[in-house]
């Protein structure tokens, strides 16, 4: 399914009140529910981890998106697969070994992402796309919500497109995505789009419809 997703990442929710927060967003039309996790050593910056994940899972009805910023990425896959993960991304740039790691994302029961850091070109996903649902491009050094969309990251996402060609494997863009920067993603290929700060600002879990106004202008 090629149609457009918006994908709300709770990094920019309020960390207290995430079931009301995942289930406001939801009631106001999100496609998919972004999950940050942050290790501190892959990126500058903390989350959380599978019990997180566990707990979220009561309030998420629809995907859940894991995107893992650690590493080593494959001591923890069982666990977020074990915890309702629906997809599960890790970074090409966590370890040597992503196909050990895509193979076994997918042998623990769910489907199987890679995202691409700034720096790293689209020719590193190239042996791995036949093992692959989705493909994440960063279009922010990942760790923080907030920053500044890296606009030369847009031929990478054309270029992964036509990599692709007619696999059924999801595009989907990380990072300062807002209604200025969207349609050029979405023009290039892309089909999944995370937002934080661009879904959450505004609103919270008592007046929540600016967070459907906010995904409408994406
Ligand atoms: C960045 C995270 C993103 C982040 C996006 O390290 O992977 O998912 O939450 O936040 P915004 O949309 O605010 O750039
Ligand atoms: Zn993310």
């Amino acid at each position: 399914d090629r149609s457009l997703k918006i994908a709300p990442s709770i990094l920019a929710a309020d960390f207290a009140d995430f079931g009301r927060e995942v289930r406001a967003v939801e009631d106001q039309g999100a496609d998919w529910i972004h999950v940050d996790v942050m290790d501190g050593h892959f990126v500058p910056n903390l989350t959380f981890g599978p019990p997180m994940v566990s707990a979220l899972r009561k309030h998420v009805t629809t995907v859940m998106d894991v995107h893992l910023m650690i590493a080593p990425v494959d001591p923890y896959i069982e666990a977020f697969a074990k915890a309702g993960a629906d997809v599960i991304t890790a970074h090409a740039e966590a370890g040597p070994h992503l196909h050990r790691t895509l193979q076994a994302i997918r042998a623990a029961g769910c489907k199987a992402g890679v995202a691409l850091n700034p720096a790293t070109p689209s020719s590193a996903v190239a042996p791995v796309l036949d093992m692959v649902d989705l493909v994440c491009v960063m279009t922010v050094n990942p760790g923080f919500g907030g920053q500044g969309f890296i606009h030369s990251m847009v031929d990478k996402v054309a270029e992964l497109r036509a990599m692709i060609g007619d696999r059924p494997v999801h595009i989907e863009i990380d990072g300062g995505i807002t209604p200025e920067t969207a349609p050029a993603v979405v023009a290039a290929g892309a089909d999944v789009l995370v937002a934080g700060s661009s879904v959450f600002k505004g609103g919270s879990v008592e007046d929540p419809a600016p967070y459907g106004a906010n995904m409408q202008a994406i």
